[in-house]
Parts: structure tokens; C-alpha cells; sequence
């Protein structure tokens, strides 16, 4: 059975930190700390509204987050400043390796689908004005399930309704917790350390395997 690959979009296909050129007109020097609070903070509220089981859509989260980040970093925005951040968020571009690498994965006979926490209008118009969206066979979101990574019924959802069998279900992730997460719930998990600084969790459950972007994908996934 050929390979399914469930990409992670956000810090995987589309970097998170292309608001950073608007920020610095705002912040200043602040803006690539201000862009990492930013981000941690949106992650953290997913988290723990999917262990309260009080779910508000993602990019709820990503607004909460930056409303808390402005009161953390002692700014404030006007409300056409916060307006057009987020507008941004909507079109976040891909990371330079990302087209040419799916297209090399397509070709070679994988399956491909874009997973991920942001609901599926979301992630159809920020992949389509990545121009990548035509590469992937379909995009399932989290939210179909009202919950976000890493709930092992996610995973799970996904690998249902991409018509995966398990053990030829792959997630490619360059967020730690997804990887870990995906394993958990019995699928191969391929780690995109886009930053040489970026840590693993020391939790004792390895990425199957560790790439530094998706030109190395290719040769390293061998069907089970
Ligand atoms: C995503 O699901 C976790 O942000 C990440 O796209």
C-alpha cells in the first residue's frame, strides 16, 4: 500500500513568523520575540481548550494569543493594526523548501494531505495562496472533531478519513508535540528541524525520522 503523508501546516509548510517584516513596523526589535510569543501562546490556548473540552476554533486561539501577547509585551495596537496582523496570518507564506519538495514526493507516488488545527477554510485559502494546494488530495482539520493536536482522536480522525492504514500513515511535523503525539497514537512521524536550535522533547519517544526540510524526505520513508 503506497504511503500516506499528513503534513502539519503551520510552522511546517507555512511560517509562522512571516507576520515578523509587519511586526518590526509596530515593535521594532521586539518583533521576532513579540512573533514567538505570539505563536507559543496560540499553542498553549489550543492545548488547554482541548483538555477543558471548550473548544473555540483555531483562529480564535490565534487572536486570543495576540491580545495576550500585546498586554505581556507592554504594546497596544489599534484595532486596524491587530486587524490587518491577522489578516496576514490568513496568508502566510510557505518556507522556500515546500513546493518543490512536495512535488518531488508527489511524483514519487506518495499520498499527501495537509493535517492540521486550522479549520479547513482556513487552510484551503493559505495553501492555495502558497500555490500548493492543488498538490495535496485533501485537507482535514481538527476541528471536525471540535478538539486540537495532540488528542489521540485526532490522529485517528485523520487516519480514518484519508482512507490510511495505520502503519502507512505518516505525519510530517516540525513541531515536537505533533511528532511525539503522532507516535503516541501508533503513527510513523517524520521530525522537520527547520532550525538547528530548535530542541526534541527528552520523553523518550524518537521521531521515526529527522529531516531538516522536505528535499531530504524522498529516499528516507520506506513503505512498512
Ligand atoms: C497545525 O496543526 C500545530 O500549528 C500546527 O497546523
Amino acid at each position: 500500500m503506497s504511503v500516506t503523508l499528513a503534513f502539519d501546516v503551520y510552522g511546517t509548510l507555512i511560517d509562522t513568523h512571516g507576520v515578523v517584516s509587519k511586526l518590526q513596523e509596530i515593535v521594532g526589535d521586539r518583533a521576532r520575540l513579540f512573533s514567538q510569543t505570539w505563536r507559543d501562546k496560540q499553542l498553549e490556548y489550543s492545548f488547554r481548550r482541548a483538555l477543558m473540552q471548550n473548544y473555540e476554533n483555531f483562529a480564535v486561539c490565534t487572536s486570543q494569543a495576540l491580545d495576550y501577547t500585546c498586554a505581556f509585551h507592554k504594546v497596544s495596537f489599534t484595532d486596524e493594526q491587530k486587524a490587518e496582523l491577522l489578516g496576514i496570518y490568513r496568508v502566510l507564506p510557505a518556507f522556500s523548501d515546500v513546493k518543490k519538495g512536495l512535488t518531488q514526493l508527489k511524483n514519487n507516488g506518495f499520498r499527501l494531505y495537509a493535517f492540521s488545527n486550522g479549520k479547513a477554510d482556513a487552510l484551503e485559502m493559505l495553501l492555495s495562496n502558497a500555490g500548493i494546494r492543488d498538490l495535496f488530495l485533501g485537507v482535514v482539520s481538527t476541528d471536525d472533531l471540535k478538539s486540537f493536536k495532540p488528542n489521540p482522536a485526532v490522529y485517528s480522525h485523520f487516519v480514518r478519513k484519508s482512507g490510511a492504514s495505520g502503519d502507512s500513515a505518516w505525519l510530517v511535523s516540525g513541531n515536537p508535540f505533533d511528532v511525539i503525539g503522532a507516535i503516541s497514537a501508533g503513527m510513523k512521524a517524520v521530525w522537520v528541524q527547520r532550525s538547528q536550535q530548535t530542541v526534541f522533547d527528552p520523553w523518550g519517544i524518537d521521531p521515526t525520522i529527522t529531516v531538516s526540510n522536505l528535499l531530504d524526505m524522498v529516499d528516507r520513508i520506506k513503505p512498512s
